[in-house]
């Protein structure tokens, strides 16, 4: 299975720290935000990694991450999404380096500490379809929100007014390669641009859509300029609990 980070978009939440520099760069305690979800894929065994980034300071990241030696990789892949066309648009631009693979999706701004590597080994087990990882949250109108039964997701909604649950889906999905196809049939929201909740939901109408729920920290550092700050905070406790 191949991994792609997303690491585009302008960052506009995070005004003025993003005004000339791509929020993914942006530091969480130590490290800049984008070595996170390298981490966690590196630790997933999945090594054969997609990083789409767009808008400011594109070649930032070739300086930055090099062929991902500090992550104990041979080689990175790059590739460029020119317009602000949403996350389903930057997974669509991953078609040519999938070959016919499944794929693992993670947005740049995620974080988490657990391992993810046995829900990816299922995934590679499970015939086709896609699966999403839940995290119960306090927030739930800041993400997309899934409503669930008995062991089934039964809709996602995206930023809605009047969640159904505290359930957010998180910026980690797995898909096989029918999800090129499927982008290809999405309209922009009213954003203006193509949802990767509109992808889930159409595996959800093919009644292939499986979950997992996240058990240990998640944030979603790029969702407000506290939320960063805060993530910050969780990894500098993480760090130090674990070197005494
Ligand atoms: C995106 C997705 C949302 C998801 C969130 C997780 O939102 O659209 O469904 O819950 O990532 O980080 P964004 O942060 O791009 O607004």
């Amino acid at each position: 299975m191949k991994g792609v980070i997303l690491a585009g978009g302008l960052g506009t939440r995070l005004f003025p720290l993003t005004k000339i520099t791509n929020k993914h760069l942006l530091p969480v305690f130590d490290q800049p935000m984008i070595f996170y979800p390298i981490q966690t894929l590196v630790e997933a065994s999945i090594k054969d990694i997609l990083i789409v980034t767009g808008g400011n300071s594109a070649g930032d990241f070739l300086r930055l991450l090099g062929n991902g030696r500090a992550f104990g990789l041979k080689h990175l892949n790059y590739t460029y999404q020119e317009k602000e066309g949403g996350i389903a648009e930057a997974i669509g631009l991953a078609e040519h380096f999938a070959e016919g693979e499944k794929v693992l999706v993670m947005l740049g701004d995620n974080l988490i500490f657990e391992s993810i590597q046995d829900e990816v080994e299922a995934f590679k087990r499970q015939r086709s379809g896609a699966k999403i990882f839940l995290k119960k949250v306090q927030n739930p109108k800041a993400y997309g929100v899934a409503e669930v039964k008995s062991g089934r997701v039964l809709n996602i909604v995206e930023k809605p007014k009047k969640p159904k649950s505290d359930l957010a889906v998180i910026g980690i999905y797995m898909y096989d390669n029918e999800v090129f196809d499927i982008v290809k049939t999405l309209k922009p929201s009213a954003r203006g641009e193509l949802e990767v909740t509109d992808i889930n939901n159409a595996y959800i109408g093919k009644g292939t859509m499986t979950y997992s729920v996240l058990k240990g920290f998640w944030a979603d550092a790029g969702e407000s300029i506290g939320a960063l700050a805060e993530a910050g905070r969780r990894v500098f406790e993480y760090r130090t609990k674990r070197s005494k």
